[in-house]
């Protein structure tokens, strides 16, 4: 289809979401957005690779490099507005976003988290961290959460969730990579594509 949804795709490591969302868009599980760049908050970060390997431009943006947050986010702003990009979606994004910035983008901002949002989110809980948190609390249910990005960190309207159930001798790394197959990988693309049709629709 033509007048697909723009995306650009945020990242700082490993960027199995960003692989995710790619292979759904080869899939046909997204058919209302494409991928136009990936911009990563770390120099050499796998997921450049990802982009890369599928012909889609990637950018390095430092915050340490250009000396704070808002020519951080000036820099990104930039790189946005040069692709046209209407959804942005943080898949493992390392860095948070000042109010500035998501105000400018209200509802216009994805972000996945690796647990059911309330429990084990906020400042401080990113990556591994969020599991070792879930299983020192003890649940026996955990998941992941696709929601929209405000100025409260993981606190914007929440889009999917999905459960995923904690076993007996679980290890932090193990239950990150459960929860990323049975929920991650699944409810992003998911997400990327209710949102896309929906912005289409708008045009
Ligand atoms: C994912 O588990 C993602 O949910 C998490 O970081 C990992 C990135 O993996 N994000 C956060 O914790 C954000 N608060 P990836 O680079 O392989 O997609």
């Amino acid at each position: 289809m033509n007048n697909k949804t723009k995306i650009a795709v945020l990242v700082s490591g490993g960027g199995t979401n960003l692989q995710a969302i790619l292979d759904a868009c080869d899939s046909g599980i997204i058919t209302h957005g494409e991928v136009k760049c990936v911009i990563s908050s770390k120099a050499g970060a796998y997921a450049l690779e990802r982009a890369k390997n599928h012909g889609i431009k990637g950018y390095v943006v430092s915050k340490k490099e250009l000396g704070g947050q808002e020519a951080f986010e000036k820099k990104i702003t930039d790189i946005l507005r040069e692709h046209e990009i209407e959804l942005i979606v943080l898949a493992g994004f390392m860095s948070i976003l000042s109010e500035n910035f998501t105000k400018k983008y209200e509802e216009r901002i994805l972000n996945v988290h690796p647990s059911l949002i309330p429990s084990f989110c906020g400042k401080g809980y990113y990556g591994l961290r969020v599991h070792e948190a879930a299983l020192s609390y003890g649940v026996k249910v955990t998941g992941a959460t696709v929601h929209f990005v405000n100025e409260i960190p993981d606190g914007g309207r929440i889009i999917l969730q999905k459960a995923v159930y904690i076993q007996d001798g679980d290890t932090p790394e193990v239950l990150q990579k459960r929860v990323m197959e049975q929920a991650e990988w699944k409810i992003l693309p998911q997400a990327v594509e209710i949102v896309s049709k929906e912005i289409c629709k708008n045009k």
